[in-house]
């Protein structure tokens, strides 16, 4: 018997006697009868709690949404109205958030390469600051300060030497990293005595970012103590001590809570004098649970004594994670959200790649049919933000749900999307 643990899913989510499952007062077989499947469904309530959340633990603009785990115009919106400033990790985030009526103050940019029309769009833009990343970078801005530009705020990523309990490709943290300035190294100092002395930076403070989905508080404040040290010795007014706060994916895993992890920073950064600003830039534990997948089954294919396929309508174009991380998810029919899941398949995607896994050892109920519906939990975050095209598969539309009423806030796209850049 394993039926899903509720914290993988979002907090308006109820099932009937019947087993139905709806989100905000909206049943999920009828959201995805309006708007098709593949189809991600965000719970408002969820999202603006979250960010309501993360505000009540570290303060008025404190919270900085790290929009790469999920960015729309809606989103962007919502977070803004919550009163989290945006980090921004291209020129393309930084656009659409702008777009969405986001003003460049409420911004923060990122990035390991920032082009110069990157540069010049936020500095243009008077984003609250520039996380600067390397010496190259400096002598962009510094060449657009020539040119005229102000001087923008900056902080220094530094990258402080520590190691996490997460997927490789995603810590970064470590001194063998493409991000920030090494502290080991002298690097850092180097960094922050130049930037000091530059007229074309005003340097506000130093930043880390450790990695994604970490789990373990110990490895924040590890890397805290670092940062805290070496703020202490500079005098700047702003440290940003990154996103990373972790979500449990699967019946069973249990994550930090937002508390727990401000908790954790805050004994961390003690020593810090209180006027100083100490700043946080979460992503998927604001996005994460609030989302959810819901696809079609296409096709259910046994070999006898090896596995049971079942195939989706969608598949890594939708969630690379599995894929690139091996990332683990649970699925249900959100029909019969209550039953015993006692079946062990393989849930996979459309595309031509025998690796396009959406789930590589699911139990779910038994005798799923071609038509009925599959819900996979937590795809909230790192799911709409790195879907592609892959096989010219339509990216989804994304639902937010409030009230007992779903808008699309990102149509479904078409198939003349799919040949509209070509010339
Ligand atoms: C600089 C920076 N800040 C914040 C984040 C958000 O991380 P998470 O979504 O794990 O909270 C990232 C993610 O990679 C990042 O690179």
């Amino acid at each position: 018997m394993s039926i899903i643990d509720s914290q993988l899913l979002p907090r308006t989510a109820t099932v009937n006697d019947a087993g139905v499952l709806s989100i905000g007062g909206v049943a999920v077989a009828a959201m995805a009868e309006q708007f098709g499947t593949p189809l991600y469904v965000y719970d408002e309530e969820h999202l603006r709690n979250r960010c309501r959340e993360a505000v009540a633990a570290f303060g008025k603009d404190r919270v900085i949404y790290a929009t790469k785990a999920f960015l729309c115009g809606a989103m962007a919106r919502l977070a803004h109205e919550e009163g989290l400033l945006l980090d921004v990790a291209t020129g393309g985030e930084l656009f659409a958030a702008l777009h969405a009526g986001v003003l460049g103050e409420r911004c923060v940019l990122h990035g390991n390469n920032k082009s110069v029309e990157e540069l010049r769009a936020a500095i243009t833009a008077r984003v609250q600051h520039i996380v600067v990343d390397s010496f190259d970078e400096l002598d962009r801005i510094e060449k657009l300060h020539s040119e005229g530009l102000p001087a923008p705020r900056v902080q220094l990523r530094i990258t402080p030497g520590v190691h996490v309990d997460t997927h490789d490709y995603v810590a970064t943290g470590q001194d063998d990293s493409k991000f920030g300035f090494n502290l080991n190294n002298g690097d850092a100092m180097r960094a922050i005595q130049r930037a000091q002395a530059s007229a074309a930076v005003e340097l506000v403070g130093i930043h880390c970012h450790i990695g994604s989905n970490v789990l373990s508080v110990a490895n924040f404040a590890d890397a805290c103590a670092v940062m805290v040290n070496l703020f202490l010795s500079v005098d700047l007014p702003e440290l940003t001590l990154g996103g990373g706060l972790g979500v449990a994916y699967t019946n069973g895993e249990t994550a930090p809570s937002m508390s727990e992890w401000a908790d954790v920073l805050k004994r961390a950064t003690s020593a810090i004098p209180a006027e100083k600003k100490v700043f946080v830039e979460p992503g998927r534990s604001i996005v994460a649970t609030a989302g959810l997948t819901v696809y079609e089954v296409g096709t259910v294919k046994s070999i006898d004594g090896i596995r049971t396929y079942i195939s989706v309508d969608g598949g890594m174009s939708d969630n690379p994670r599995p894929m690139m991380y091996g990332s683990a998810y649970e699925a249900f029919d959100p029909a019969r959200t209550s039953a015993d899941r006692t079946e062990h398949v393989r849930i996979v995607g459309k595309h031509c790649e025998s690796g396009d896994i959406v789930i590589n050892d699911a139990l779910v109920a038994p005798n799923v049919q071609p038509g009925d519906l599959l819900v996979t939990p937590v795809t909230g975050a790192y799911g709409h933000s790195m879907a592609s095209n892959y096989n010219k598969v339509p990216r989804p539309a994304v639902v937010f749900v409030a009230n007992g009423a779903a808008r699309e806030v990102v149509r479904r796209e078409t198939l003349e999307d799919l040949v509209r850049f070509d010339i």
